[in-house]
């Protein structure tokens, strides 16, 4: 048996002012701290950290951010450090969504240097990876995806691998409603504990979380769930409303 917990994580994307992101966090909240079968964390926009830190401080809830620099600090303009976001009570940062590869231009090489830079601050990376609907179609999927695991983890050793939460996230199940089925998803989560078995070694593979993202909400939560390799959730638009997000955190109920 798996000792993984699994994380449901809210990536609130660039959406709710601060007023909105307290009224989110205050509604759910409760439900998080009678929850003991799961992690729950959210990811507000940088501008609306500071506010649900205040509110999820001392609770079960975690706090992360979408994304960061990967130097301490200096001449970036408009960049946001690592050591800010601990400064401000992060506890996770989402990395490589593809969202930021594909409308930022954003590499492996560039979130390998994140994820080392979260690393060296006991930041856990929420490392996304996953493949559009072209390469899926071209049966590339598990090339791409190989290629995105270990171009984001080059010279990551085996104890950074163990707070590294991998999330699982085809392109083409992103905000279209069109969710990866549980056996899809099953399918590269395995290919993906295989590959870290052999990057690092089996025990690792078996202890290191893999989320699957991508139309997630309570329809289709258990099934995907109840899948073994399948250790939790990263969220878009089911983590903005409470009556959709509750769910999710609560899904062996
Ligand atoms: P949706 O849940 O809106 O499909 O978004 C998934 C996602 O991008 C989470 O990072």
């Amino acid at each position: 048996m798996t000792s993984r917990i699994p994380l449901i994580a809210g990536n609130w994307k660039m959406f709710k002012v601060r007023s909105e992101a307290a009224d989110l966090v205050n509604a759910i909240l409760p439900v998080v701290s009678r929850t003991d079968y799961c992690e729950v964390a959210v990811c507000p926009p940088f501008t609306a950290l500071q506010t649900v830190y205040n509110l999820v401080k001392g609770t079960k809830l975690a706090l992360g951010a979408q994304n960061c620099h990967f130097e301490d600090s200096g001449a970036f303009t408009g960049e946001v450090s690592p050591l800010m976001l601990k400064d401000l009570g992060c506890q996770y940062v989402i990395i490589g969504h593809s969202e930021r590869r594909q409308k930022f231009g954003e590499m492996d090489e560039l979130i390998n240097k994140k994820l080392k830079a979260l690393n060296k601050h006991q930041l856990k990376p929420i490392l996304c990876v996953g493949e559009t609907l072209e390469e899926r179609e071209a049966r590339r999927l598990n090339e791409v995806v190989e290629r995105q695991v270990r171009g984001c983890l080059v010279d990551v050793p085996q104890e950074k691998m163990l707070t590294t939460v991998i999330a699982y996230e085809p392109v083409w199940a992103i905000g279209t409603g069109r969710n990866a089925t549980p056996a899809q998803a099953e399918e590269m989560h395995i290919f993906i504990r295989d590959l870290l078995g052999k990057m690092y070694s089996k025990d690792v593979a078996e202890k290191v979380r893999i989320q699957y993202g991508g139309s997630v909400k309570p329809e289709n939560i258990k099934e995907l769930m109840a899948q073994p390799d399948i250790d939790g959730a990263l969220v878009g638009g089911a983590s903005l409303k409470p009556d959709q997000f509750i769910p999710l955190i609560q899904f062996k109920d």
